[in-house]
């Protein structure tokens, strides 16, 4: 359905609201099956290693927007909102649900980007934030694109990993830092007290790979300090409390609001002193961050080493602060056989034999789908389980132009017996367009 009216659509905010459905869907079915217990035994989840490697992959990608956006990603530029949608994308993929608050901000319009993991006790939430804009004089790559890019990569491992938590994950890019934390602001002026009262921790990343580094642990509350401490101790790396600017970046925002923060620091145009570099090596007489705000502040002003270690210490809060566990061992099963859906026709299935398992379907199945189209609105999707019963992923949504189903999303599978033949069942349901199953999988 080429339609005279689909391009001029918006296409982007289509995700969100097909990912949001399948939350509520996921929540309805839980309401509805809370008997049958998960028969997967689980085990105490660590935190698991952050790959510095995709943290820079993060970080790179954000220079090429800025260096593609007039060289910068600042609030009310091209380079930020360009940076919110390629942190959106990777978020959408690995089944969050994300959300875009809008704000104004010096006559611009700014954006927060707010992405909850699926599960968790709702009333009991761990939240990791970033900011994502930079100052107008440069790319912004250790002010924020460092905290920016670690988080993510954060959040993407607990997607990868299956990580159920016992509390609920949220995880948040704020707008307009660099104005005065006026998108941090705007999240927790708007954000009832009620929910306000369900967060249990707000924990701040802003400036984590300093080129010449310092280990500084912000000492808001003194639990949230000694989660950070305990993981730097355990590494013999020693730690300093953040001190050049007590509230300078969002969790002010949040402790303003009576929730306690905490957070890491590598440090910005404050001077490393002789007994810092003793500790820490690196320059004395130099500042953390000689390219604070400026246009050097690149790829090239990265400590690769401090990246690394903060990236770690934030998935071991992560983890350590929500608890939870994994079920191991995290089988996948997936079908790459194309299967052709044909144009306004009846169903199809791509089938996947799962063996091997014992018990029940997990209560947050990963089923990630990769569907080529040229109109993904005229696609429905549905996971049909062993049983035969099916459970609906996306309905088609004729005016949703854009192309392609590229996406993971959470089943609460728990009523199926895991062995035995799944199928996802794809139908087109509009003429003109078409596409086929490149791939799916499921993850138990
Ligand atoms: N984003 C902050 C700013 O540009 C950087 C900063 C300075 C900071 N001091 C801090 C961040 C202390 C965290 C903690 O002002
Ligand atoms: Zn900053
Ligand atoms: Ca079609």
């Amino acid at each position: 359905m080429l339609g005279l009216n689909g391009p001029t659509l918006p296409r982007r905010t289509r995700v969100t609201a097909l990912l949001a459905t399948g939350a509520a869907l996921t929540a309805t079915l839980l309401g509805t099956f809370s008997g049958p217990a998960n028969a997967t035994p689980t085990v105490a989840a660590a935190a698991p290693d952050i790959s510095v490697a995709n943290v820079k992959g993060h970080l790179n990608q954000l220079q090429s927007i800025a260096t593609a956006n007039g060289g910068n990603r600042a609030h009310g530029r091209a380079g930020y909102k360009a940076s919110i949608d390629y942190v959106k994308a990777k978020l959408d993929a690995a089944g969050y649900t994300t959300s875009i608050q809008q704000f104004t901000s010096s006559g611009a319009t700014g954006y927060n980007l707010v992405a909850d993991w699926p599960g968790g006790d709702a009333n009991h939430v761990i939240f990791a934030g970033s900011h994502l804009d930079s100052v107008s004089a440069g790319p912004g790559i250790n002010d924020n694109g460092s905290g920016s890019a670690a988080i993510l990569e954060t959040a993407l491992t607990v997607a990868r990993e299956g990580y159920k938590p016992d509390k609920h994950l949220r995880f948040a890019w704020w707008g307009a830092e660099e104005l005065g934390l006026v998108g941090s602001k705007s999240y927790v002026n708007s954000l009832p007290g009620t929910e306000r009262a369900k967060i249990d921790a707000y924990l701040n990343f802003d400036m984590i790979g300093s080129p010449n580094p310092g280990y500084f642990v912000y000492d808001d509350d003194t639990q949230l300090e000694k989660v950070f401490k305990d993981f730097f101790a355990a590494k013999n790396i020693s730690t300093e409390i953040e001190t050049e600017g007590d509230g300078r970046s969002d969790h002010a925002s949040f402790k303003n609001a009576g929730v306690r923060v905490g957070g890491l620091f590598t440090g910005a145009s404050s001077r490393k002193t002789a007994a810092q570099a003793t500790k820490w090596g690196g320059t004395a007489g130099q500042a953390f961050d000689r390219c604070y705000h400026s246009s050097c502040d690149t790829t090239a002003n990265i400590n690769e080493t401090a990246l690394d270690n903060n990236s770690d210490a934030i998935a071991h809060a992560v983890w350590t602060l929500s608890a939870g566990a994994t079920n191991p061992p995290g089988r996948t099963f997936e079908n790459t056989a194309d299967v052709a859906i044909p144009d306004a026709g009846s169903p199809v299935d791509s089938p996947i034999a799962v063996t091997g398992i014992t018990g029940n379907a997990p209560s947050a199945l990963q089923v990630g789908v990769d569907i080529k189209h040229t109109w993904r609105g005229d696609v429905s999707v549905d996971l049909v389980g062993p049983s035969g019963r099916a459970y609906r992923l996306k309905s088609a949504s004729g005016n949703d132009s854009a192309d392609n189903i590229v996406a993971t999303y959470t089943v609460d599978a728990s009523a199926e017996t895991a062995n035995g033949t799944w199928k996802l069942r794809v139908q087109d349901t509009a003429a003109q367009d078409t596409g086929y199953v490149d791939s799916w999988k499921l993850t138990f």
